[in-house]
């Protein structure tokens, strides 16, 4: 039995020593150690081995069994290494990869987070409303009357059901406040439509970044300060910065804000960047008359609103002369954010 086992493990090793590829090595393989395998069937002679020998016999065969099985395993990983060196040759390991094309943020998106994370240094948090709206938080709650131009059909789009796709984020202001006592101070991106004609400078949906903060003492001052310091955070430290009285049915008083323009070989000009102004009591009055917790009486509060539209500031920040070009979604113009 011995000599049995000694025979076939030197015949199994030079077998698998003379393998020289895959197939036969796994031929060989199946020739020692399958069901049928050489090895296999002298282990079955261990039956007919006296009682006596049968330690000895066995751990002969389970050496036996080691060394063939550690010979098969470094035969194949030395094929593999031949076959993965024969593959790799003729390769150039030096030639420079070819070069992978990373996405980039869409212009609109740049702008937002920027704008964003101004504003959040200086303590606005995050507050967010619907897209289809109703026209109390769109317009009765911020002080529009029924026969105001914005809620005319021409201007907005209803759905039969009498709600309508919100035509400013100012209905946010009117959610906040409804759900959050004073002191509030949050913003809220997000997009806005009206039914306007589709040129360079406009589109029937756009994005707008609105503002709010009430608290006690809150001046036409702090709203000044604010936004002088965002347009210059946006726009650089020399930027120049003008309120320009205006009107808007929720705040009072209102301002446009207009920031001067730089552009090369081009005489400076003034662009309406924003609207804002003071809360106008009778927004607070209308939130109180839902609360009934006098949260928001204009004896305790004041505050200020804004609203801007992002569209435009990209549009100023890169020089983009058609606004079409934010949605059109064409690489050509994209790819220049990267
Ligand atoms: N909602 C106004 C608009 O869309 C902008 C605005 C917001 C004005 C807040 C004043 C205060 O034109």
């Amino acid at each position: 039995m011995k000599e049995k086992i000694d025979a076939i493990q030197a015949e199994a090793l030079a077998r698998i020593a003379a393998a020289d590829d895959a197939r036969t090595l796994e031929e060989a393989r199946v020739g020692i150690l399958g069901k049928k395998g050489t090895l296999t069937e002298v282990s079955a002679g261990m039956r007919d081995v006296p009682k006596e020998q049968k330690a000895e016999i066995g751990q002969l065969l389970n050496a036996s069994r080691s060394a063939i099985t550690a010979a098969l395993e470094t035969k194949q990983s030395a094929l593999q290494d031949a076959a993965d060196a024969q593959a790799l040759a003729g390769i150039d390991a030096t030639l420079p990869a070819r070069p992978v094309h990373h996405g980039s943020l869409h212009p609109l998106t740049l702008i937002r987070h920027q704008a964003l994370e101004v504003l959040r240094r200086m303590g606005f948090a995050l507050a967010d409303g619907p897209e289809i709206e109703d026209e109390f938080h769109c317009f009765d709650a911020l002080n529009t009357p029924a026969d105001h131009p914005a809620r005319n059909e021409k201007d907005t789009f209803y759905f039969d059901s009498g709600k309508l796709l919100r035509t400013h984020t100012s209905s946010v202001q009117i959610r906040t406040m409804e759900n959050q006592a004073p002191p509030i101070r949050i913003i809220a991106p997000g997009s806005a439509y009206r039914r306007d004609e589709i040129d360079a400078t406009h589109l029937s949906v756009f994005n707008q970044l609105e503002g709010l903060y009430v608290d006690r003492d809150v001046s036409l001052g702090d709203l000044k300060g604010t936004l002088e310091y965002f347009f210059r955070e946006m726009f650089g430290s020399e930027t120049e910065v003008r309120f320009r009285p205006h009107f808007f049915p929720f705040t009072e008083p209102s301002f446009e804000i207009d920031v001067k323009l730089h552009a090369k070989g081009q005489a400076p000009k003034w662009i309406e960047v924003a609207g804002c102004g003071m809360v106008d009591p009778a927004v607070f009055e209308s939130i109180d008359a839902g609360r009934k917790d006098d949260a928001f009486s204009p004896e305790k509060v004041t505050g200020f609103a804004f609203g801007m539209g992002l569209d435009r500031l990209a549009m100023i920040r890169w020089g983009i002369k058609d606004i079409r070009l934010l949605i059109e979604n064409d690489v050509r113009f994209l790819r220049q954010f990267a």
